[in-house]
């Protein structure tokens, strides 16, 4: 070949390359909030060139999602939402186990909660998230316990994300159940159910509704609740004196992904400390599973909250939880109130 013809086919090559390049694109399911979401699309084209197209639903329904899509995926990669339906799915043949070139620089408790499922990503702790200024106007104590869920007085002050469609409604029912056991755990939530203002479908919601003033307590996240009250709404976080549960929020390949090898690429830039680092910039406080990620100063440290020994595997699996949604469903959620 002559040289112009030699570099002719290099040129050629390299624009095939790029143009390729250029074309490939992950799919993720998103579950945290969204504005976390909405900054993983620039930063993480900016670090690898690829595009990333997310859709944001809550941990229930992205779990329906992938059970609806297993014969014929569509997403690539499962980004945050707690870790229980992470577990269920991988259980259920919908993801599988990936172990990430940063795998040991993850925090260890995490990594061995969970075994070689899903990856963990953050993890935070539930609490309750108080609007004081409500509660001083009717002169009404902050609650301290989670029976004082149930007291009367607190009628249609209180919401609570949904089990069905939010992880977090999950995870609140699981904690429920391991501190009182299930029929007392039950009975506790009927009464508690007479208060409910609102059950929201996603996780962070009840906290905006209490930070509006339309109700005066939210229980979920407490660090979606720092997160709220960083932004100006008059609230305060509290942690139930019995204790309260956790997530180890996940990080899923999805099985059967269309776009496996851009999939790999986001999940080991998703780990990295700059990538998680992110999080605190548009106000996720969770505290992120790499140990080089830096912890926001206004995070609540899990260490100074009594949590209770959440069983992963019990509560991570499909027969437990539809067995214990669909009672909530069927006993609690249709009840007057
Ligand atoms: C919020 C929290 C996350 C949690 C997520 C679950 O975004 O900040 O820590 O994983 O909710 O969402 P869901 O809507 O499923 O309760």
């Amino acid at each position: 070949m002559n040289p112009w013809a030699i570099r002719s086919f290099w040129l050629a090559a390299i624009l095939l390359m790029s143009a390729g390049w250029a074309q490939q694109r992950v799919n993720v399911l998103c579950s945290p909030d969204l504005a976390w979401c909405e900054a993983l699309v620039p930063a993480f084209r900016q670090a690898t060139g690829i595009e990333l197209r997310f859709v944001r639903l809550s941990s229930g329904e992205a779990l329906a999602r992938l059970r609806a899509e297993a014969q014929r995926p569509q997403f690539d990669v499962w980004f945050g939402g707690t870790g229980d339906p992470h577990l269920i799915a991988f259980r259920e043949g919908l993801t599988e186990f990936y172990r990430p070139r940063a795998w040991n620089d993850l925090r260890e408790d995490l990594r061995q909660a969970v075994g070689e499922t899903y990856i963990p990503l953050y993890t935070g702790a539930i609490g309750f998230v108080v609007n004081t200024q409500v509660l001083q106007r009717r002169g009404l104590p902050e609650p301290k316990r989670w029976t004082d869920l149930a007291d009367p007085r607190y009628k249609g002050l209180i919401a609570m994300p949904d089990p069905n469609t939010s992880g977090t409604g999950y995870t609140i029912l699981a904690t429920l159940i391991q501190i009182y056991g299930e029929e007392q755990a039950f009975r506790l939530l009927a009464q508690i159910h007479r208060n409910i203002a609102q059950y929201t479908r996603s996780g962070s919601a009840p906290g905006q509704l209490a930070g509006r003033g339309d109700v005066a307590i939210a229980v979920q996240f407490a660090h979606d609740g720092v997160k709220f009250a960083q932004e100006g709404f008059p609230l305060k976080v509290y942690f139930p004196l019995e204790g309260t549960g956790y997530e180890i929020g996940g990080l899923s390949l999805i099985k059967g992904a269309p776009n496996r090898e851009a999939a790999i690429r986001f999940i080991e830039w998703a780990l990295t400390p700059e990538a998680q680092s992110i999080a605190a910039k548009v106000g996720s406080l969770q505290i992120q599973s790499n140990k080089k990620t830096p912890i926001p100063p206004n995070s609540p440290r899990l260490a100074s909250i009594t949590l209770i020994k959440y069983d992963f595997a019990k509560f991570g699996s499909s027969e437990v939880r539809d067995r214990v949604v669909g009672r909530w469903t069927k006993e609690i959620f249709p009840q007057p109130r």
